[in-house]
This record gives structure tokens, sequence and C-alpha cells, in this order.
């Protein structure tokens, strides 16, 4: 039997996502009316979180998602702590870890391309290939990460009426070079939203995005400032600044970026068209001393969708495992 790995938005296609968003909605249901009715056969499964950086929402609604579907969970949140330290090659580690038939191999990664190299090194593994899912790999992708976007703004457009967002603006803004990005937008190809990538010059959306969405004849502008857009996007994608991806080298590059002039701020939501929300993949930047990419005033009023869009993450991954992982 083929094995199915999610690794990157480009593989998904339209019929897996609407599967898959079927399944996270009757999840959403099941677990409103009684949380303990989505353990099914799942049950006796094993999911393999392993983890090289750091996460909250990724890393806990993939555990939860797991334990609601009656799944166990063995976590390697910090692999320095494994035989990588004693000089064990990755492809070694992840061909073992394979080996104990994990029903899923979901892993982070701090290189990008590292998540197809586990899956080469489990698809390796004594005993036959494992399902597994990209749960971040550097600056490559986040393609979970999309999957919960795009049922987010499913939801949230035309009440959650249509199955596609044509007709729906997009407005994707901050730091663009970062894996959620390139994902989401990889993903929306196949839902047909007019885009506008916002962004300081330095931190375009790179170029091979760029092409898929020419390929796949999605409109597209890109804006160096916010306010041009307000009164036309329906949604505000927000994004912070990756610098923990990024080198001193790269960091020092940017260092002339200012952040404020990619700041949504409540005097921005008042010329926002009615109706328009904010979608962020969080963790939204509240360092004490840094400019924040989302006034904090913002987070409690209704435009602010992120609340929404980070509990999806919790009936999409379910849906994700569900679809990966039966018998
Ligand atoms: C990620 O891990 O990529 C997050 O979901 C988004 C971020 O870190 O900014």
């Amino acid at each position: 039997m083929h094995t199915r790995h999610v690794v990157s938005a480009r593989d998904l296609g339209l019929g897996f996502c609407r599967e898959l968003f079927k399944r996270a909605d009757e999840y959403r249901t099941r677990l409103d009316r009684d949380p303990t009715s989505c353990i099914t056969d799942l049950s006796g499964r094993v999911a393999l979180l392993w983890f090289r950086q750091p996460s909250t929402r990724t890393l806990v609604s993939f555990e939860m998602a797991a334990v609601r579907l009656g799944m166990s969970v063995v976590q390697v949140i910090d692999p320095q702590f494994s035989s990588e330290y004693k000089g064990e090659s990755e492809d070694h580690s992840m061909r073992t870890v394979a080996g104990y038939r994990p029903d899923a191999l979901i892993i982070r990664h701090n290189q990008e391309g590292g998540v197809a190299r586990a899956a080469a090194s489990a698809a390796r593994a004594f005993g036959g290939p494992v399902p597994v899912i990209n749960a971040g790999d550097g600056k490559g992708e986040h393609p979970t990460q999309a999957l919960i976007d795009v049922y987010t703004l499913l939801q949230l457009w035309n009440n959650g009426t249509q199955q596609d967002l044509s007709g729906a603006h997009i407005a994707i803004g901050g730091d663009l070079q970062g894996r959620v990005p390139r994902s989401l937008a990889f993903l929306l190809a196949d839902y047909g939203p007019e885009i506008t990538f916002i962004s300081a010059p330095e931190l375009r959306v790179g170029e091979d995005v760029k092409e898929y969405l020419r390929t796949r004849d999605i409109s597209f502008t890109e804006e160096t400032e916010i306010d041009g857009t307000l009164q036309r996007a329906h949604f505000w994608y927000w994004t912070r600044t990756q610098n923990d991806q990024r080198t001193d080298k790269e960091k020092a590059r940017l260092a002339h970026v200012d952040p404020r002039s990619m700041q949504l701020r409540l005097s921005h939501v008042r010329g926002m068209r009615k109706g328009a929300k904010i979608l962020h993949p969080m963790p939204i930047n509240r360092k004490p001393g840094d400019v924040s990419e989302i006034e904090p005033a913002i987070d409690d009023i209704d435009t602010a969708a992120y609340w929404q869009q980070s509990a999806n993450g919790l009936y999409v991954r379910m849906a994700v495992l569900q679809t990966l992982c039966s018998p």
C-alpha cells in the first residue's frame, strides 16, 4: 500500500483537502457534544513527535489531536538528548525510530528540506515506510499550518457557504520568507483567491512561490505599505519577523527594516472594509521592548480571527492523523 506523507502543501490536492476538512468539521461537532466520542479505530496507535525546534501550537495540538483520537504519543522534543549527541547520523536515527513502527512520525526540523530527508530515511526503515508529517522545516514549509489557515478562511468566507475562496481578497503580510506564508500561498493556489503580498522589500515572498502562483493563474500583487490595501482585502494574514530562523549575518542585513512599517494597528482596523478579519499563525511577538506585528488592543476585538484559527488546529490535525493512520 502507498504510504501517504504530508511534506509539502504543493502535494496535497483539492480532493484530499476537501475530505480532510469534512472530517475536521465532524470532529468539531463531536468534540462539542462529547469529547470522548472521537476515540475510534485509532486507539492503540502511536504518534511519534520528533521536534528539533520550539513549538507551542503545533506540538500541543498534534498531541491533543492524537490523544482525543485514542492514540498514544511518544515525544522527543530535544534530539540533543538522543544518540545524535554521540555522533549518530540523522539518517540512522530516523531509520531506527521508524523501525519501531509509529503510525505517524511528526517531525519539526531546523533545516529546509530536513523533513523530506527524514521521510526518505524512514522509507528505508526495517519493516517498511511509515507516514511522515512535516510540522515545519526551517524556512521550507509548514503544510498542516496551511491546512488550518485555509480551513479557517473557508469558515469565515461567505459564512462558510463556499468550497473555494474565489472572490476573496487576502493580504498576506509581514515577513514573507518564512515557511508559513510559503505553504499558505501554495495551498491557496487550489482555492482561487486574489492575493496581495505586503512586506518590506527585503522580506518579499520567494520567486519560487510567485512562479507557482503564476503557473496556477492566481492573481497577486506586491506592496510595501499597508494603507493602499485596507479597503480592498477581506482577510489580513499577518506574520512575525522570523529572526530565529536567520543567521547573525542575515539579521544584520535586515537590521534597518523598521518593524513599525508592518505593524497592524487599531487605526488600520478602522480603515479596513466591513467584516474584515485578521489571521496569524502565532506566536505573535510580544517581547518587552519589541514592536509587536499586531497591536495588543486588537487581540480582543471581533476582527481578530487568530484565536479561532489556532483552535482549529486541533480539528484539522485530528483529521490529518485520521487520514494518515487509519488501518
Ligand atoms: C511556525 O512554527 O512556523 C509557526 O507556526 C509560525 C512562527 O513561528 O512564526
